[in-house]
């Protein structure tokens, strides 16, 4: 269809384009260089090719399969309601913002989806980024100053991991979830805080985006509270899937208090794309006028703030959504686990299952996939070194028949695939 309307727009006559030969032996030098070194190490990586839209069934590289990979967890990707939304936005407003906010990109429509965020989280105010990643390295860059203290769990997102680097902030990184570890650090942050002026902000994700675990924010927000530091929380997976309300993983916990600058995306539950900072009005304004990946970007295109309204609109309406959503990731948990598959510490809709070995791994996506399931194999540098493993991202549409097959396709496929590398691990050592 997409192909049929392109036909129709191209001239009758097309000139036939001829590709240039790249013009730098350098730069092909470098990439051929650094592609080796991804493929000696088993971590080299193509894409796959989407030819439908995201819903629970989609076609991956020609193949019709189950979604198993998706962060479309309310399953509103593909809602009528929120494409509709779009689409009314594209006629109103067109496709583009052409322009940063404070140029000419900030509309009508942009300023309506900040007030309904805010109102959804209860908070004074919301500005919106054109990405989580952009989100969190704009709110970090702004603010911690050079020499400030960053205490960062060791599995944050690779975003606050550069927003700090950009901050030029003096990171402290703290075992993942460890809240003794981080009640030394924010002791000694605070003595070197209180003596050099230096600002403290602990930095921790609400659902940790590989595991699918949840940081422990009642005590560490109590923690930070104790000692003066900013709370940044990074609800990028429980931003609309977790909470009563879908207000996420501090709602979930009953540490909502305890956090000052919220950051959550418009591209995972909330079906769009972009992200968004919510906090105080004073947080916001400062954002505005200061934050670099802010100011110096094109704004989020008018569908995509009117598709990202619509679903915000279904979050708050469809509390059935993400308990569907909990209870089929409750399904897999407890189906692998029969299975004698271990999925800890996940207790969310992201559900790993270690494998180890880079192309084991691989090599289960692909016998999957062979199935007609798609869950994705995940590598370093996404996972520390030697955890690779399948990242299982449950919707709250599949069915529990789905769920149960994938659940036994893995149990099967699992130990083929960790045999057959070991076979070819001690081939190889039995040559060397
Ligand atoms: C925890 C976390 N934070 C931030 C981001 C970045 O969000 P975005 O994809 O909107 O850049 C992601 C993306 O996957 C994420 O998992």
């Amino acid at each position: 269809m997409i192909a049929d309307a392109w036909a129709r727009l191209l001239p009758a006559k097309t000139v036939t384009q001829t590709v240039r030969p790249g013009r730098s032996s350098l730069v092909d030098a470098i990439a051929d260089e650094a592609l080796a070194a991804f493929q000696a190490h088993g971590t080299y990586r193509r894409m796959r090719l989407l030819t439908s839209a995201h819903g629970r069934h989609v076609r991956v590289d020609g193949r019709p399969v189950v979604h198993f990979a998706s962060s479309n967890y309310l399953d509103l990707a593909n809602d009528p309601g929120v494409v509709e939304a779009a689409s009314t936005a594209a006629r109103s407003h067109g496709c583009a913002a052409a322009g940063s906010r404070l140029i000419c990109g900030n509309s009508d429509l942009h300023e309506d989806l900040e007030s309904a965020l805010a109102t959804f989280l209860g908070v004074e105010a919301a500005l919106v980024f054109s990405t989580g990643y952009m989100a969190n390295v704009g709110v970090l860059s702004t603010l911690v100053r050079p020499g400030d203290i960053v205490l960062s769990d060791a599995l944050n997102h690779a975003s606050i991991v550069d927003g700090c680097r950009l901050a030029r902030a003096d990171v402290r990184v703290f075992p993942h979830g460890n809240v003794e570890a981080l009640a030394d650090l924010l002791r000694i942050a605070g003595d070197a805080a209180a003596r050099d002026k230096h600002r403290v902000l602990l930095a921790l994700d609400g659902v940790y985006s590989m595991d699918g675990d949840l940081a422990p924010l009642p005590a560490m927000t109590r923690l930070a509270r104790r000692y003066g530091a900013i709370v940044l929380l990074d609800d990028a997976h429980g931003c609309g899937t977790l909470g009563v309300c879908g207000r996420g993983a501090a709602e979930l916990l009953g540490a909502e208090d305890g956090v000052d600058v919220y950051v959550g995306t418009l591209g995972k539950a909330l079906g769009s794309f972009g992200a968004f900072v919510a906090g105080s009005a004073r947080l916001r304004d400062l954002l505005v006028n200061a934050a670099r990946t802010f100011l110096f970007t094109c704004a989020l295109s008018p569908p995509q703030v009117a598709a990202a309204r619509a679903a915000l609109h279904i979050v708050e309406a469809e509390p059935r959504r993400r308990e569907r959503l909990q209870a089929n990731a409750t399904r897999l948990r407890a189906r692998l686990a029969s299975h004698g598959i271990v999925t800890a510490p996940s207790t969310t809709q992201i559900v790993p299952v270690i494998v180890g070995d880079n192309e084991a791994t691989m090599q289960l996506t692909e016998r999957l996939l062979e199935r007609g399931y798609f869950a994705q194999g995940i590598r370093h540098p996404s996972v520390p070194h030697g955890t690779a493993r399948l990242r299982i991202t449950l919707m709250a549409t599949h069915e529990s028949s789905e769920i149960d097959d994938l659940a036994n396709a893995v149990a099967e496929e699992l130990p083929r695939v960790t045999q057959s590398s070991a076979g070819e691990r001690s081939v190889h050592r039995g040559t060397l």
